[in-house]
């Protein structure tokens, strides 16, 4: 791969909230594919040390950023939402505090770390940074890619200088890259959004979103895309972080379908549809990071308890084919036929 540096076609996703484990990445690159730490929610010190312990394995990686945004939440909605979740939070017996207002993920501190200990790749999600950090990202020899889900936002980001770019489908698990929260995220296959990208721009492609087997693969390199990223796929794996509620529910026949809801962080995500996107989806406040917050306990102590009816349960539309074993076999299985 010209952008990526790897034998295969394979980017195993950075999947934040403790998904995407040192192991996870090491085995996905040791795979022949490039893995990707997940930087989101992390402090500073614990990505160095992330990024140590899998530099002492593969000195080809990946970091995923979660690009900061200067909107304001609006309090008094995020409070009335506090007031629909209290039923459900006393049963948990969690108190609802008040969230952080203003959260930028510890972006400056992140920036400055990958500068002065730069890796190979660098993907941004959840927006654009100003030029100057994608500059100062690429200025020790890091490739930069820039998460998109439309053409629009695919010229967006070349204009601003970046590598390449990350095009997410609306069939991707976990939170849409979209850098406008509040819009509503169209049913378009992923192919069709890298041909419609690759028409608009000239950039390098890694496809992203809905891959359920080695065809979704064929058909993404054949669309334009220069890779393919995988999460869904590796989250029953040996090395994946995922929780057991987690792990369970993609493979428990009461979830029959995903949906994509702002209900479990302010941020339109694709999940498993259970009670929670159910009861919430639609009184929930667009107001990422601080919804995250503001659920936060509630959703891990449901994930602690067995509670798949309160938690993310992050998800693709090709959860149904999510195999257990080693996180290689499915790197292996996508891309034997190539
Ligand atoms: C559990 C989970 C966590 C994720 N976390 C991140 C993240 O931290 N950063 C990011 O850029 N994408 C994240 N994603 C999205 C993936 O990068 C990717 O777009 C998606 O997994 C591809 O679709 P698929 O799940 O159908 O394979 C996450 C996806 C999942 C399933």
């Amino acid at each position: 791969m010209t952008l990526l540096g790897t034998d295969l076609p394979i980017v195993g996703a950075p999947m934040a909230g403790g998904t995407t484990t040192v192991d996870l990445a090491a085995a996905v690159t040791g795979a022949g594919g490039l893995g990707f730490l997940a930087a989101g929610y992390r402090t500073p010190d614990d990505l160095a040390a992330q990024v140590a312990a899998l530099r002492e394995r593969t000195h080809q990686l990946g970091v995923n950023l979660f690009v900061p945004s200067d909107e304001r939440p609006d309090p008094a909605a995020l409070r009335a939402y506090a007031e629909r979740l209290r039923p459900v939070a006393d049963a948990f017996g969690v108190t609802l505090t008040d969230p952080p207002l203003v959260d930028d993920d510890h972006w400056d501190a992140k920036v400055d770390l990958l500068t002065s200990d730069p890796v190979p790749l660098v993907s941004l999600t959840f927006g654009l940074p100003p030029r100057e950090d994608v500059r100062r990202l690429q200025q020790p020899g890091s490739s930069v890619l820039a998460t998109v889900t439309t053409a629009a936002e695919a010229r967006e980001a070349e204009a601003l200088g970046v590598d390449g770019l990350v095009v997410q489908g609306p069939s991707a698990g976990g939170h849409s890259a979209t850098f406008d929260p509040r819009r509503t995220i169209e049913d378009v296959p992923t192919a069709d959004l890298v041909r419609a990208v690759r028409a608009a721009t000239r950039l390098p492609v890694v496809a992203a979103g809905g891959v359920a087997g080695p065809a979704d693969v064929r058909e993404l390199l054949a669309a334009g895309a220069e890779a393919v990223q995988v999460g869904t796929l590796l989250l029953r794996t040996d090395e994946s972080g995922a929780n057991r509620t987690h792990r369970d529910a993609l493979v428990d026949p009461r979830f029959t379908e995903t949906v994509v809801t702002h209900a479990f962080t302010g941020r339109p995500a694709r999940a498993l549809r259970n009670a929670f996107a159910d009861e919430h989806g639609e009184d929930a406040p667009v107001a990422y990071p601080a919804v995250h917050h503001l659920t936060r306990e509630l959703r891990a102590t449901a994930a602690r308890v067995g509670d798949a009816e309160h938690v993310h349960l992050w998800a693709g539309t090709g959860y149904r084919h999510a195999p257990t074993g080693p996180a290689a076999d499915v790197v292996r299985a996508l891309t034997e036929d190539l």
